[in-house]
C-alpha cells in the first residue's frame, strides 16, 4: 500500500528558513515578484533569487514550472525550487504548480513558502498527488521508501490544514485505485483483490463478497462465463458506504477483470502485459468507495465489482456459446475477448435488483476502440441522462479530468444482431466502444440514470500525466467523489 504523504502547515516564520534542511521552495511571478518569505530567502542567499529572477533561464521558465538552485549559500538546505507562479490562479493551476514539485521534491523533506497565496491547501493537494511511485517490487538501494513529508509554511495554517483534510482523504483513495491497477496479476488474484477490499471495512464500509455458489445460485452466468476457464474463483465485491440518511443510496459498478487473454480469442502477444490494468473499472470504484468513506461523506453509496480473470483453457468458454444472463437476456458469445461486458451485464442486472440506486456509473476498460476514438486524454461518456451526465461533466471538468460525452442509439443495435441469441456480444469494427455501451443499456432498466465511462485510455497510460507517474493514473476518483459531493450529499 504506497502511503500519500503528509502536508504539515505552520505559520510564516521568517526565522525558521535559514535553518530548514532537505529543500525549500519559494513562490516567485513571471515579473521577478518575491513575497516576503521568498525576499528572505533572496537575503539570505545574498541575492540568488533576484539574478536568477533576471536570467534568461528564468525568462524560459514555463508558468508553474520549477527551477532548482541546488546548494545555495546562506541557508541550510540542499537546494531552493523556484515555483514560476502567479498571485491568482485557478485550482488546476495551483495543483499542477504542486505536482511540478514533487518532480524536483524527490524523496526529501521540503518546506514550501507559500505565504498568503490563495491557493496554498490545492499547491499541497498536487504535490501529494504526484508523490506516487509504485517501487513495491523493487529491490534497489532506496526503492520502496516513503518520501518524507512536507510542510507548507503560510499566513493561516489553520485555515490551509482544514483544506487539506478532505485532499488528502482523496489522495487516499487515488493511490488506492493506483496501486490496485499496477498491481501485477500474480498477486492481485481475485482473491487477493477481495481482500484488499475487506480492509476498507476498517474505514467503516460495509464489504461482502459472493463467491462462486452464490453468483450460480443469483444466476450471474455472464459474468461466471468469463472466469471459468480460470483457476481463480470469480467472485463479486460489494462495498457499502452509509453516510447519508434512509434515500437510496448511488451506486458504482467496475470492471474487474485481473487479467485479460481474451480467453480462447487469445489476444496477440505484444502488449499483452498491459492487460494487468483491465481491473481498473473495479480499481476506480474501490478507490472512491474509500475517499468517501476516508472524508465520511454524508451520502449513501453502493460500490459493485466483478472480480474474475478471463483465461483459455479446456473449461473456457468458446466463441458460438450461448450464455443466459441474470436478467434473463441470451448472449452469444462471438468473442470471447468482449468480456468486460459481460461482467458488467449481470453486476449492472444485481445491483439494480438489489440496491435500486438512484443512479448508477459504471466504469470498465472496455475497448480498445475507446482508445482509438479519444486516446490518453479523455473517458468516453455514454448515458441514458442528460441530468447525470451534465453534472458528471461538470465534476469532471472541475477536477481536471479528461471526460468526453460519446453518442448512443437504437440504431446501433442491430450491429449486435445474433443468429441464435437475444444479442451478440461483439458488434465488428465500427463504432466499437458504442456497440459496446449499447450492449450495456440492454442491462439497465429504462428509467434508472446510468453513464457508462470507458477508461481504456486513461486508467494506465505509457507516459507521466499531471499527477501521476506512467502507469495508473487514479483517472475518475476525484470527479466521481465530487459528483457525490455535489449532487448527493445533504
Ligand atoms: N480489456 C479490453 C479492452 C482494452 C484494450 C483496454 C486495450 C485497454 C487497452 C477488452 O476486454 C477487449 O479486449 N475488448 C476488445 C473488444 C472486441 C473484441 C470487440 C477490443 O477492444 O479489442
Ligand atoms: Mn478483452
Ligand atoms: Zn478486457
Amino acid at each position: 500500500m504506497t502511503t500519500p504523504i503528509a502536508i504539515q502547515t505552520v505559520e510564516t516564520d521568517l526565522e525558521a528558513i535559514a535553518d530548514t534542511e532537505g529543500k525549500v521552495a519559494v513562490l516567485m511571478t513571471a515579473e521577478g515578484g518575491m513575497d516576503p518569505l521568498a525576499r528572505r530567502v533572496n537575503r539570505l542567499t545574498k541575492g540568488a533569487l533576484q539574478r536568477f529572477a533576471d536570467s534568461d533561464t528564468f525568462a524560459d521558465l514555463g508558468a508553474g514550472k520549477v527551477h532548482a538552485l541546488v546548494a545555495p549559500a546562506g541557508l541550510k538546505a540542499e537546494a531552493v525550487l523556484v515555483l514560476k507562479l502567479e498571485k491568482s490562479v485557478d485550482v488546476t493551476t495551483a495543483r499542477a504548480a504542486g505536482a511540478a514539485l514533487a518532480g524536483a521534491k524527490g524523496n526529501d523533506a521540503l518546506l514550501v513558502c507559500a505565504g498568503s497565496h490563495r491557493r496554498a491547501a490545492d499547491i499541497g493537494y498536487g504535490l501529494i498527488l504526484r508523490s506516487y511511485a509504485f517501487e513495491a517490487h523493487l529491490t534497489g538501494e532506496g526503492k520502496g521508501k516513503q518520501p518524507a513529508d512536507a510542510t507548507l509554511m503560510v499566513t493561516k495554517p489553520e485555515d490551509v490544514q482544514a483544506a487539506l483534510v478532505p485532499m488528502a482523504a482523496l489522495a487516499e483513495g487515488v493511490f488506492f485505485t493506483r496501486d490496485l491497477t499496477n498491481e501485477p496479476s500474480n498477486i492481485l488474484t481475485t482473491i487477493e483483490f477481495a481482500e484488499r477490499l475487506k480492509g476498507l471495512e476498517t474505514l467503516g464500509v460495509e464489504v461482502e463478497i459472493l463467491e462462486e455458489p452464490e453468483l450460480h445460485e443469483l444466476g450471474m452466468r455472464t459474468l461466471l462465463a468469463v472466469g471459468q476457464g480460470s483457476a481463480s474463483p470469480t467472485k463479486v465485491a460489494v462495498m457499502r458506504w452509509n453516510g447519508g440518511g434512509d434515500e437510496q443510496p448511488f451506486a458504482f459498478v467496475g470492471k474487474g477483470v485481473v487479467f485479460d487473454t481474451g480467453g480462447i480469442s487469445l489476444k496477440p502477444a505484444s502488449g499483452m502485459e498491459d492487460m494487468v490494468m483491465d481491473m481498473g473499472g473495479a480499481g476506480v470504484v474501490s478507490g472512491v468507495m474509500k475517499a468517501l468513506a476516508a472524508r465520511k461523506a454524508k451520502a449513501n453509496v453502493v460500490g459493485l465489482v466483478g472480480l474474475v480473470e478471463n483465461m483459455p483453457s479446456g473449461e473456457a468458454t468458446r466463441p458460438g456459446d450461448v450464455i443466459r444472463s441474470m436478467k434473463g437476456d441470451t448472449v452469444e458469445v462471438i468473442n470471447t475477448d468482449a468480456e468486460g461486458r459481460l461482467v458488467l451485464a449481470d453486476v449492472l442486472w444485481y445491483t439494480q435488483e438489489r440496491f435500486n440506486p438512484s443512479g448508477i456509473i459504471d466504469l470498465a476498460t472496455l475497448t480498445g476502440a475507446m482508445i482509438v476514438a479519444l486516446g490518453n486524454e479523455n473517458a468516453g461518456v455514454f448515458s441514458n441522462n442528460d441530468d447525470l451526465a451534465d453534472a458528471f461533466l461538470a465534476a469532471a471538468r472541475a477536477e481536471d479530468e479528461g471526460a468526453w460525452r460519446m453518442p448512443m442509439g437504437e440504431a446501433y443495435d442491430k450491429l449486435l444482431k445474433s443468429r441464435v441469441a437475444d444479442v451478440a456480444n461483439v458488434g465488428g469494427r465500427a463504432a466499437g466502444s458504442i456497440t459496446a455501451a449499447q450492449f450495456l443499456k440492454r442491462f439497465v432498466k429504462d428509467d434508472m440514470p446510468w453513464i457508462h465511462l470507458d477508461i481504456a485510455g486513461v486508467a494506465f497510460t505509457k507516459s507521466a500525466t499531471t499527477f501521476a507517474p506512467k502507469g495508473a493514473t487514479g483517472w475518475g476518483v476525484r470527479a466521481l467523489d465530487r459528483l457525490i459531493r455535489d449532487k448527493y450529499e445533504s
